[in-house]
């Protein structure tokens, strides 16, 4: 576990036991997002306190509607909280305004979804390598080596999304949602549109991933056998994280 982690002094807000403490990568601090329905306010999320360090593989499970993807939007800025503190790597995103939480989102955090989202007029090769244009740091043809063969697309560059599986068509979205290194890779239920085989070498890939770049992932899933997978289960209830809160 936590292959990439800080040490740091030890800390009375996470201790492994009898070992160094790790800093959080990321925290949240009674965390409540509401969404406005007619006149009343509905809480989606009620005091989440929530972290995960370093090198960690999260899987995060629960009825429909318990609010998971509103905890990982807002986890990775795309939605702003209500009330709480949101931090990542150390940086308050509640207080930040929505251009400077973008500009932070776009280093620090990669998104993967449940409907893949590719570019259908670019390859595979395009939809990854136009990330590393837009983070701005151009193209790197080391680390573009490095996840694509991960990944097992070194075959499949040339080929748009419409001539791409399922599977490929995910694999390429995760390497585009880590091709800039960010420090989290959240997935909101990415095995979701595969079949069975596709979604165990996604998971497997997501595991490796973690395992040997020391990838830190979030992955919501309804299934739990995917997220078996993972080192934690976060399981939620109605707005509130019932079990599997922090790492030790
Ligand atoms: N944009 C929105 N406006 C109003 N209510 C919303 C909005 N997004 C989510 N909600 C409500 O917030 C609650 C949590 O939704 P959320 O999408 O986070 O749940 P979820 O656990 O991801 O569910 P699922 O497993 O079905 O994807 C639900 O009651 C939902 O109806
Ligand atoms: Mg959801």
């Amino acid at each position: 576990m936590a292959i990439a982690a800080t040490i740091r002094q030890p800390t009375e807000e996470c201790i492994l036991p009898g070992l160094f403490s790790v800093e959080a990568i990321l925290k949240t601090e009674n965390l409540w997002k509401l969404y406005r329905a007619g006149k009343v306010d509905v809480p989606a999320l009620r005091g989440i306190n929530f972290e995960v360090l370093p090198g960690e593989a999260v899987a995060v499970m629960g009825p429909s509607g318990c609010g998971k993807s509103s905890l990982l939007y807002v986890i990775g800025g795309l939605a702003q909280a209500s009330r709480g503190r949101v931090l990542v790597d150390g940086n308050d995103l509640t207080a930040m305004s929505d251009a400077e939480r973008t500009k932070l989102r776009r280093h620090k955090i990669g998104f993967v979804f449940q409907r893949f989202n590719l570019l259908p007029t670019l390859t595979a090769q395009g939809n990854i390598a136009i990330a590393q244009y837009i983070h701005g740091d151009g193209f790197d043809p080391h680390r573009f080596d490095v996840v694509t063969k991960m990944l097992g697309l070194d075959g499949r560059l040339h080929h748009k999304p419409s001539e791409l599986s399922g599977g490929e068509q995910q694999r390429v979205a995760i390497a585009r949602a880590i091709i800039n290194e960010p420090k989290i890779l959240l997935a909101d239920e990415p095995t979701g549109n595969l079949d069975t085989k596709n979604s165990e070498i996604v998971l497997a890939m997501l595991r490796q991933l973690n395992k040997d770049l020391g990838q830190t992932v979030v992955m919501i899933t309804h299934n739990p056998e995917a997220a078996s997978y993972f080192d934690r289960i976060v399981h939620m209830r109605d707005g509130v994280i019932v079990d599997g809160v922090s790492a030790d």
